[in-house]
């Protein structure tokens, strides 16, 4: 609690008030969702700067140990976006063309992105009403003798239903990967995210939890799998300038088909001074979270996700639904008005198989995902942030009652 409160003082002198987004030039504007870059944060950078590695160095070692160890399991292979970690778990559970890797509609595109790189086809199943998760039982409905592997994605900051994904993906002996870029830090019955799947993948763009800039990574338990995403990243190439340095060796192979897909020891520098931090984050997050839960109880049409009890939420943003019938207005009157009044609400996501290259190349269509889709005109995403205060959340909440009365 103490931490908390010295941790909003921090932020106090942020001032985020005078604060200049990229999208916005207004005093007030707040985004909704920022990064938070300290003294102990620079100071690290400035070291490895200064220092021999620039790149793939000790400081890429380090960051994948930490991370491993709070997803608690044995592996991660940081890579330079969480896009890149999708596409190179993909890879590393050898999708190739024709193979079906089911997918939920409301996520960023990047997870269904992933599976066509490899030629991949994704399949949309649907999500429930009330979390936005992918259900498990639309799932079970999408598994054809085509079907790979399924990506559960933690939207939001839940976890998704891991135990019955795990049931079905075991049943059909095919792999369960976690799309877990809005995760970090969370918990499903005691079990950290990135623990809950045979390959885990985080973002560390600078809207997440904690930021290298841009930057991702793979966790998983399983030696063979991260194996093939270290070779991935870097070109196919078994081994790195750095352990060929420490050899005195020139000679490389190129064993598959890889990228160049490497993250900098001075951004893993970065995530590693961030990755401290990320505790007390996710708890200001959650306090935060708790504040909006409690001002909605009182609003009429607008309510949170539906948390489960079971999980430890990592909120990575917090999204309302808006009951267009009893408000009488849109989504669009509501997000304007916002706007307007330098509220930097946002939607997350329009549903992937909306997207005119997913209708050509997959054909989809609306009335694909029923829910997913009555749940996109709706939703709503407004600022969360761990450099926010209780009261930059009432000053929220009051533009947020004006905008649905007005
Ligand atoms: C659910 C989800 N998956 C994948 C990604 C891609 O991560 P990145 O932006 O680091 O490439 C994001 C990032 O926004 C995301 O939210």
């Amino acid at each position: 609690m103490e931490f908390v409160f010295i941790y909003s003082k921090q932020i106090k002198k942020l001032n985020f008030f005078n604060m200049k987004s990229n999208t916005e030039d207004k005093k007030d504007f707040f985004p909704y969702g920022k990064h938070s870059i300290d003294e102990e944060d620079l100071k690290a950078v400035r070291d490895v700067l200064l220092s021999d590695w620039l790149t793939t160095g000790p400081k890429v070692e380090e960051f994948e140990q930490k991370v491993a160890k709070t997803a608690g399991v044995k592996f991660g292979s940081a890579v330079n976006s969480g896009t890149a970690a999708l596409h190179a778990a993909m890879y590393a559970i050898d999708i190739k063309p024709g193979d079906e890797v089911i997918v939920p509609p409301i996520t960023f595109a990047a997870t269904a992105n992933a599976v066509v790189y490899q030629g991949g086809v994704p399949v949309f199943a649907d999500v429930d009403p009330d979390k936005l998760l992918i259900d498990p039982e639309k799932v079970e409905e999408k598994i054809s003798s085509k079907t790979r592997a399924v990506v559960a994605v933690d939207y939001a900051g839940q976890m998704c239903d891991y135990d019955a994904l795990k049931e079905i993906t075991k049943k059909y002996g095919i792999y369960l990967i976690a799309d877990a870029c809005h995760s970090i830090g969370g918990e499903y019955k005691g079990f950290s995210s990135g623990s809950c799947a045979d390959l885990s993948v985080f973002s560390f763009h600078p809207v997440k939890h904690i930021t290298t800039g841009e930057g991702g990574m793979v966790v998983t338990n399983q030696k063979e799998l991260i194996h093939r995403v270290k070779l991935f990243r870097n070109h196919g190439i078994s081994t790195d300038l750095h352990q060929r340095q420490k050899k005195a060796s020139w000679y490389y192979e190129i064993k598959e088909l890889g990228f160049n897909y490497r993250l900098t020891d001075f951004q893993c520098a970065l995530g590693i001074t961030q990755l401290k931090k990320l505790k007390s984050r996710i708890h200001q997050r959650n306090y935060l979270a708790k504040e909006y839960d409690q001002f909605f109880k009182d609003v009429d049409g607008v309510s949170p996700l539906k948390k489960e009890e079971y999980i430890s939420h990592a909120y990575h943003i917090y999204v309302v639904k808006l009951d267009l019938g009893s408000l009488a207005k849109s989504r669009q009157e509501v997000f304007s008005f916002l706007r307007n009044e330098g509220i930097g609400v946002n939607v997350h996501y329009i549903p992937v198989h909306y997207h005119p290259f997913y209708k050509k190349t997959f054909n989809t269509f609306k009335g694909l995902c029923p829910i997913a889709e009555d749940a996109y005109e709706r939703i709503l995403t407004i600022p969360l942030f761990p450099a926010m205060t209780e009261e930059d959340v009432k000053a929220i909440c009051s533009k947020i009652k004006n905008a649905v009365q007005f």
